[in-house]
């Protein structure tokens, strides 16, 4: 499928618009024009779920208002804030941005693609999303929801579609006339696919992936070591390991990819959260 004609174009925006005016969420980030807000926002949403980033959202802009304050923050407080939204990479890339903005952007996130695809943690679809949200610029993008959405409309019988095959799809059928609403549409309209019975069609995708099993995971391991750092300031890997009771191999592992990745520092024998 390449091109769709105006009549196909004009009926899917009607059925997306109609559904928005019924339905359409009201959420924090979509009252503000401010980058740092957005990006924060399409950061904690990039693998957590609306109801529990609006439990997060309100305290994390509280503690840290904007770039600055972000960059400035000791690491363990943004970790601290970060605790029961998952994935603590985000949260090492989201302050790693905040640093880069201060220094190397006069403290103002670029506008273009590639400087925003040049930041840890930002890939395709959340440069798309900071553009179009923040700065209204056009910039076509997929993520999870707007992928359900052409998959269900388009490719009634796909088969490992690839978002290549969507991408001009995406493309044609925005409505220029309100970019952010229409992208706010789209989402609420994916985010309601996923709740109806009929089977998720992100499984049409190629893309399509499940999240990994938590409990027992490699993850879930990182995740116990790092909120242990975060109330006990400094620990041995011999502390950690029984703490958590694994054995000290599996722990001195974890520890290193934690440290090369920059989470924690190693002084003595001991680590603590990185500055
Ligand atoms: N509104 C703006 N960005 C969003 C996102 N990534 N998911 C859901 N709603 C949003």
């Amino acid at each position: 499928m390449a091109s769709l004609n105006r009549a196909a174009i004009r009926r899917f925006q009607r059925e997306i618009w109609q559904h928005y005016r019924a339905h359409g969420r009201n959420l924090p980030w979509r009252n503000t024009r401010n980058p740092y807000r957005i990006l924060v926002s399409e950061i904690m949403l990039q693998q957590t779920q609306v109801s529990r980033v609006l439990l997060y959202y309100p305290t994390f802009l509280g503690r840290f208002p904007d770039f600055r304050a972000l960059a400035r923050a000791p690491m363990r407080e943004v970790l601290s804030a970060w605790q029961g939204l998952g994935y603590n990479r985000r949260a090492l890339a989201l302050k790693k941005i905040a640093e880069a903005v201060v220094l190397r952007h006069g403290g103002k996130l670029p506008k273009d693609r590639e400087s925003l695809l040049a930041l840890p943690g930002i890939g395709q679809s959340t440069a798309g999303a900071v553009l179009a949200f923040a700065y209204h610029i056009p910039a076509p993008f997929i993520e999870t929801n707007i992928r359900r959405v052409f998959l269900h409309f388009f490719f009634p019988n796909g088969k490992k579609v690839g978002d290549n095959a969507i991408f001009p799809l995406v493309e044609q059928t925005a409505d220029r006339k309100n970019l952010r609403e229409w992208y706010y549409a789209l989402m609420d309209y994916g985010a309601m696919l996923a709740r109806v019975a009929g089977g998720n069609p992100n499984r049409k995708s190629r893309h399509y992936k499940v999240q990994s099993k938590f409990n027992g995971s490699n993850r879930q391991l990182r995740g116990k070591i790092l909120e242990l750092l975060i109330t006990k300031t400094s620990l041995t890997p011999l502390a950690i390991a029984r703490l958590v009771g694994e054995s000290n191999l599996q722990i001195v592992q974890v520890l290193a990819q934690l440290q090369k990745e920059g989470f924690i520092v190693k002084r003595n024998h001991s680590f603590a959260i990185g500055r």
